[in-house]
């Protein structure tokens, strides 16, 4: 007789919904935080010459060698600090969770913040300590963190700086205070430090159990699939046991490494992405019936005030407008997410939206 998967999973993954990832066919796309902008016509050709030269027929390299230079170059990472390639963050995230997956542990981070962390703990069966941000101003609430670590000792603490889905970049003093407090680990997940004003590198020198996540899927790259996990040799070293062998692929190596050699056009291009992002907030702070959060990244969070998050979000999709419904999220409520896009596509989604709250 056939066995039904029920009989055979288990129970939590029954329980799970596969993540959504909506059908953008024909649509502005500003849900998901990518870089509007591709390259120049000169760039395309010079990175279709390097691929020809891919290897297809062989594995890639597992150390990534080549990449790790260039990678290390490019974002001036500091002598003593190893690195670790996973196919986007959201591998790195699970291979963290699932290294410290001992029976009883668990992972603290804040709510809201990036769902993967969560769902990743779910998945794997490890239990997740959520600790609201202070509402509205979405700030860390630093002593209900640290009582939190102190009842629960997570293995790992996650922190995206900045946050997403609010923007928001707090200060490097309390992200110290949480990990002075902690006994484990504490990733800071800086996806969106190309459009931040500053980065929290200088933690991951100072202590040794604090691990930084990169990726260059939010600067222009999320086809490739390219997170980076930064920190000391002795848990790196660690983790890269569990990391499967060949899960960065050749074209990735190669596109990335001929990206990150020519940094200065995706840094333009962020430069750019932060001034629509400034007209962007400035217009939207002059359309009433809405309330809207700064932002350090490439995204902007607002909340509608007289018609319902859902109306408006449906309503900006009959405009053909894709922009990311949050409102189910704790501090959400009525909150939607639109990613900077360029500007023409923001002028639309601005006329939608003020059609949308009409
Ligand atoms: C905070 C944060 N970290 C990581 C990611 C995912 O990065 P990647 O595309 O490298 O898996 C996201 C994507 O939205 C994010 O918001």
């Amino acid at each position: 007789m056939a066995v039904r998967p029920q009989q055979l999973l288990r129970a939590e993954i029954a329980d799970l919904r596969s993540y959504h990832v909506a059908d953008a066919r024909g649509l502005i796309k500003l849900d998901a935080m990518e870089n509007p902008y591709g390259w120049p016509e000169s760039l395309r050709k010079q990175w279709l010459g390097v691929l020809e030269q891919a290897a297809l027929n062989r594995y890639p390299d597992s150390r990534a060698g080549q990449l790790r230079e260039d990678f290390c170059k490019a974002f001036s990472v500091p002598a003593g600090v190893q690195l670790m390639f996973g196919n986007g963050s959201d591998e790195l995230i699970q291979l963290l969770v699932l290294s410290i997956a001992k029976p009883g542990a668990c992972i603290l981070t804040v709510t809201p913040s990036f769902s993967m962390y969560r769902l990743i703990a779910q998945f794997i069966g490890v239990r997740v300590i959520e600790v609201p941000l202070a509402a509205d101003s979405f700030a860390l609430q630093v002593d209900r963190i640290c009582t939190a670590i102190r009842e629960n000792d997570p293995a790992v603490v996650f922190l995206d700086c900045p946050n997403n889905p609010t923007g928001v970049l707090w200060p490097q003093q309390q992200i110290e205070q949480i990990v002075q407090q902690s006994q484990g680990l504490v990733v800071i997940d800086e996806a969106y430090s190309p459009f931040a004003s500053r980065t929290m590198m200088p933690l991951v020198e100072r202590y040794s159990n604090v691990l930084m996540l990169r990726t260059l899927s939010k600067m222009g790259l999320a086809g490739l699939r390219l997170g980076c996990l930064l920190g000391a040799g002795q848990w790196l070293e660690e983790f890269d046991k569990l990391r499967l062998p060949y899960n960065v692929n050749v074209l990735t190596q190669l596109s990335a490494s001929f990206a990150l050699e020519n940094i200065s056009v995706l840094d333009e291009q962020a430069g750019r992405i932060c001034e629509q992002r400034e007209q962007l907030l400035t217009a939207m702070h002059a359309i009433k019936n809405i309330r809207v959060f700064p932002s350090e990244a490439n995204f902007v969070l607002f909340r509608t005030l007289d018609v319902s998050a859902d109306t408006v979000f449906h309503r900006l999709l009959e405009h053909k407008v894709l922009i990311k419904n949050v409102a189910d999220g704790l501090l959400l409520e009525n909150c939607l997410r639109v990613t900077v896009g360029k500007e023409e596509e923001n002028r639309t989604f601005l006329d939608a939206l003020q059609g949308a709250l009409a």
